[in-house]
C-alpha cells in the first residue's frame, strides 16, 4: 500500500521501517527540518516527504506525534481525501502533553483527535510498547503471537489497518467503535501489557474508564521512582501488576 507517516520518532520510525520491510511504499514527514528528516528517512529505508506531499497519493496516513501537537495538523489533514484511512497512534500523558481540558474531563482520546482533525480516524499502534512493536512480531499462527487493539467506526478501514498490523507481526483485535477506544488507552489492562488474542479481549472487556487516568498517572509515578531508566521488562511487569486479572510476568 501507499503509506504516509507523520512523525518519525520512536513509534513512527518503527512503523515506517517495518512496513517498508514488508513491501509497502512508505514516505515520512516530521517537523524537525529537512536535514534531520532526510537522515532519519535514510536510516529507516523510506522516502522523506514535504508537509504538502505527505498527504498526496497515499491510501493510509499514520499520525504518530505527541497529543499536544495534534492541533498543529488540523489545516493539513483537512485537505486529505475522504478515501484515505487515517490512523492515530497517540496516547495522552499530561506530564508530557500538558493539561488538555477535554481529555482531563474524560473525553476519549481518539475521539478528541478525530474532532480536532475534523475527520474519522482509526486508533491503532498505541497499545504496544516501542520494544514490543520493534522486536515482538511473529509470523501468523505462531504461538504466543502478541495482539494489538484497534478501534474505529469504519469497518472497511479497520480491515485495512488489521492487514498492516498483521504485516508487522501481530494479531489484530477489533476493540469496537472510536468511542470504545478508551479500552486501550493508558491506565487500562489492555495498554502495553503484551497479551495474546484471548487475553487482550478479556483485558479490553475488563477496563474501567473511571480508573484509567488515575492508574496511568500512578504508573508514571512508579516509573519515576526507578533509579535508572526502567527496562522493557520493568514496564511490562508494572503495567500487568496494576490489574489482578492480567497474566503476571514470568
Ligand atoms: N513510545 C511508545 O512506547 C509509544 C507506544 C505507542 C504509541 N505511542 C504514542 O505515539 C505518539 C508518538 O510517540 P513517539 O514515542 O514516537 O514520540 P517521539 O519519539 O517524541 O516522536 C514524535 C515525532 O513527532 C514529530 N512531530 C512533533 N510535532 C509535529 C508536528 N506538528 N508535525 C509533524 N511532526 C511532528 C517529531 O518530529 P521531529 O523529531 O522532527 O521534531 C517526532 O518525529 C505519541 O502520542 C505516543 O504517546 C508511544
Amino acid at each position: 500500500m501507499k503509506i504516509g507517516i507523520i512523525g518519525t520518532g520512536v513509534i513512527g520510525g518503527i512503523i515506517a521501517k517495518k512496513l517498508a520491510a514488508t513491501g509497502h511504499e512508505v514516505k515520512v514527514y516530521s517537523s524537525g527540518g529537512q536535514q534531520k528528516l532526510e537522515e532519519r528517512a535514510r536510516e529507516l529505508g523510506v522516502k522523506p516527504s514535504t508537509k504538502d506531499q505527505i498527504i498526496a497519493d497515499v491510501e493510509v496516513l499514520i499520525v504518530s506525534i505527541p497529543t499536544i501537537a495534534i492541533p498543529e495538523l488540523s489545516v493539513l489533514i483537512a485537505k486529505v481525501s475522504d478515501k484515505v484511512v487515517v490512523i492515530d497512534t497517540s496516547n495522552y500523558y499530561p506530564f508530557r502533553d500538558g493539561e488538555i481540558e477535554d481529555l482531563k474531563n474524560g473525553k476519549v482520546e481518539s475521539v478528541w483527535v478525530s474532532e480536532t482533525l475534523g475527520r474519522p480516524v482509526i486508533k491503532a499502534f498505541n497499545n504496544l510498547l516501542a520494544h514490543s512493536l520493534e522486536y515482538g512480531g511473529k509470523p501468523e499462527g505462531a504461538k504466543d503471537r502478541i495482539a494489538m487493539a484497534m478501534s474505529g467506526d469504519d469497518q472497511q478501514a479497520k480491515e485495512i489497518v488489521s492487514t498492516l498490523i498483521k504485516d508487522m507481526g501481530f494479531d489484530a483485535v477489533d476493540a469496537g467503535t472510536l468511542a470504545d477506544s478508551w479500552r486501550h488507552q493508558p491506565g487500562t489492562p489492555a495498554y502495553c501489557t503484551e497479551l495474546v488474542v484471548a487475553e487482550l479481549k478479556q483485558a479490553l472487556a475488563d477496563g474501567e474508564k473511571q480508573e484509567a487516568a488515575h492508574l496511568r498517572d500512578y504508573a508514571i509515578g512508579k516509573f519515576m521512582e526507578f533509579s535508572a531508566l526502567p527496562t522493557h521488562e520493568d514496564v511490562l511487569t508494572l503495567n500487568r501488576s496494576l490489574f489482578p486479572k492480567n497474566p503476571k510476568r514470568h
